[in-house]
């Protein structure tokens, strides 16, 4: 992890907090690029907030690496988005892997870890590679939205987490998209023609991985459809910096 992220004091992050959230998308994205370089990196499951980053980055030139989480479980709608988006914007996408397949977990686990223990499946195919990721980053920049659900109404454009309490490594979190609504992030992809999810044509709301995504219609939540039956609500993703901060 580069030293960039240590050098910022509490402090100077809410200061900087406050100055990005009056910035326009581009600047704030501009800020992260010209701050950390390829140590700042976009995240995305290629939904709506992610596509509106990705875009106002590539059209501004700003080379902002991009990673995606491959569980190996996801839509081969959501696989084939990302190559027609490599084409479309004309960057690489990196697809970031767990470290155990599908067969390893199902010999270790049982098979269908997801129906029976999906916090664990979900530690183990998001969160961990996650953090992998995240050790080579000062600055991760997601598509979080205040109005996603309760328990991202009180994200801030940009936050400090201890990321390794060990090693006293902390890392930046920069949520350029707290402020937007859905109406305006969908606006945004139609105007500017960005390929998107077809299930989101279909009835999906949120689209994470296939076996915990169900349709969900126009009247749920925004996260409405994931973890269908369980008393779930997060991956884990944007709630394992909190347990350290
Ligand atoms: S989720 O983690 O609970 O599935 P959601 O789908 O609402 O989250 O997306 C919120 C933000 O989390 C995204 O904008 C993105 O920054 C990050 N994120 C979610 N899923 C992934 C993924 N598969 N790969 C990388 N980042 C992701």
């Amino acid at each position: 992890m580069s030293s960039s992220a240590i050098l910022l004091s509490p402090d100077a992050v809410a200061q900087q907090a406050k100055k990005l959230a009056q910035a326009p998308l581009t600047e704030v994205l501009r800020w992260a690029f010209e701050t950390f370089g390829s140590g700042a990196a976009i995240g995305t499951s290629f939904q709506g907030a992610g596509l509106v980053m990705i875009h106002h980055a590539v059209t501004a030139g700003l080379a902002l690496p991009v990673f995606t989480l491959d569980t190996g479980l996801l839509f081969e709608e959501s696989v084939q988005l990302k190559a027609r988006l490599e084409v479309f914007f004309g960057i690489p996408l990196e697809s970031v892997h767990p470290e155990i397949s599908l067969e390893q977990q199902a010999a270790e686990f049982g098979p269908e870890l997801w129906t029976k223990r999906p916090d664990t499946c979900c530690q183990l195919r998001k969160v961990e590679p996650l953090k992998e990721r995240l050790k080579t980053l000062s600055v991760w920049i997601t598509g979080v939205r205040q109005e996603q659900s309760s328990t991202r109404s009180g994200a801030g454009i940009l936050e400090r987490y201890l990321f390794d309490p060990l090693l006293e490594q902390y890392i930046l979190k920069l949520n350029p998209m707290t402020a937007w609504g859905r109406d305006a992030v969908w606006e945004y992809i139609h105007k500017h023609g960005i390929p998107y999810n077809p299930l989101n044509d279909r009835g999906y709301r949120s689209i994470g991985c296939q076996p915990c995504t169900r349709p969900a219609g126009e009247d749920g939540s925004e996260r409405a459809g994931r973890w269908t039956g369980f008393d779930k609500t997060e991956c884990g993703i944007h709630t394992f910096l909190n347990a350290a901060k």
